[in-house]
């Protein structure tokens, strides 16, 4: 962060070594300086992800390189501070979200330095609290269903772990366009993912879900392990499986005749206008599971990895 700093100062959620929530702290430290093609946003929401959690824990350090400290978040919502002398789509005072880079600066922290390709004008329609949530798991939800899966219209898909963050925003993709959706959540969310206009929702808990579910031409899995490896024999020929939350087995999918998919997101700008749109439009919600100031980040975290979120959770900035 050394090179990219001025002189005034926020309150950021630092973490100074990998390890258990309790790594991160809340402290003062200097506002990021932007660049000529960049913006400052006063962060107001962020949202937690799994993947903040498993950065924390190491997890990734194999492929990402992150240097410490670091403040991580990536999902924000806010309002802009400043822009730099190139920007042009964007001035002081504009509602607006965007995927922010931890690698440089996260959002869990009051202001945040993001490329103007990758910020979007916020829905109108909902608060940025809600808004927060949405640019990592519908960016995820969308690539995972329209790019990789390319599902279409009569098409039957089952989401895994249709209750999550992920999952939940999913369900209203894959029934917007005009898919059969199935999806599989614990007994106390069956009624929030029916809402959500699933078709069919199983019960994961009540035995074994793979042998309730009649094949289907798509399935989106957020939830890996055993789920993933259950999920393959669903799948009709020729069909597609994608997972957000493991690696796909290309053994297993051709012994099945099928494709399986990982996920490398990357959500623009662009296509976070899009989404906004769909919330406008009054097509995706952002369910709010709990919300936690930014101070008690890391009680958000516990809660996250706790895998019981019920769409998303939420941390107020400021
Ligand atoms: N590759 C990428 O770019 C990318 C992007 C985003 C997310 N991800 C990954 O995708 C996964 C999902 O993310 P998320 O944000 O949706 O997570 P999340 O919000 O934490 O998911 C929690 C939900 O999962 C449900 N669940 C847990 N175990 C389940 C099971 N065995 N069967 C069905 N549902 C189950 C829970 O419902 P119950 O409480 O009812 O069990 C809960 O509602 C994570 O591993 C995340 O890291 C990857």
């Amino acid at each position: 962060m050394a090179n990219s700093e001025n002189s005034r100062k926020m309150n950021a959620i630092v973490m100074h070594e990998y390890g258990n929530s309790d790594v991160l702290k809340y402290e003062e430290v200097n506002v990021p300086e932007i660049k000529a093609d960049e913006i400052l946003i006063r962060v107001e929401y962020a949202s937690v992800n799994p993947y903040d959690w498993k950065i924390r824990e190491g997890y990734a350090k194999s492929y990402l390189q992150l240097r410490l400290p670091a403040i991580l978040g990536i999902d924000a919502a806010g309002t802009v501070e400043e822009v730099g002398d190139k920007v042009n789509k964007f001035k002081a005072g504009d509602k607006v979200f965007c995927r922010a880079d931890f690698t440089r600066g996260g959002s869990y922290a009051e202001y945040i330095a993001v490329g103007e390709r990758q910020v979007a004008h916020a829905p109108r329609s909902v608060p940025l609290r809600e808004t927060a949530g949405l640019p990592v798991v519908a960016g995820t939800a969308w690539s995972a269903l329209f790019e990789v899966a390319n599902l279409r219209r009569g098409q039957r898909v089952l989401i895994t772990g249709a209750s999550g963050g992920v999952g939940s925003v999913a369900v209203q993709l894959a029934k917007n366009a005009g898919a059969y959706v199935i999806g599989t959540t614990s007994g106390k969310n069956t009624d929030f993912v029916k809402s959500l206009g699933a078709d069919e929702v199983v019960d994961y808990t009540t035995g074994n879900f793979s042998e309730r579910i009649d094949p289907v031409d798509v399935v989106f899995d957020t939830v890996g392990g055993d789920t993933l490896a259950k999920s393959y024999e669903l799948v009709k020929k020729g069909g597609v499986l994608v997972t957000s939350a493991g690696q796909p087995d290309d053994e297993l999918a051709h012994k099945h005749g099928i494709s399986a998919k990982g996920l490398m997101v990357s959500t623009d700008g662009k296509r976070l206008e899009e989404i906004a749109a769909l919330v406008d439009a009054g097509k995706l919600h952002i369910h709010v599971d709990k919300e936690y100031p930014l101070s008690d980040i890391k009680a958000a975290h516990d809660f996250s990895q706790s895998g019981r979120a019920r769409g998303k959770i939420i941390v107020r900035v400021q």
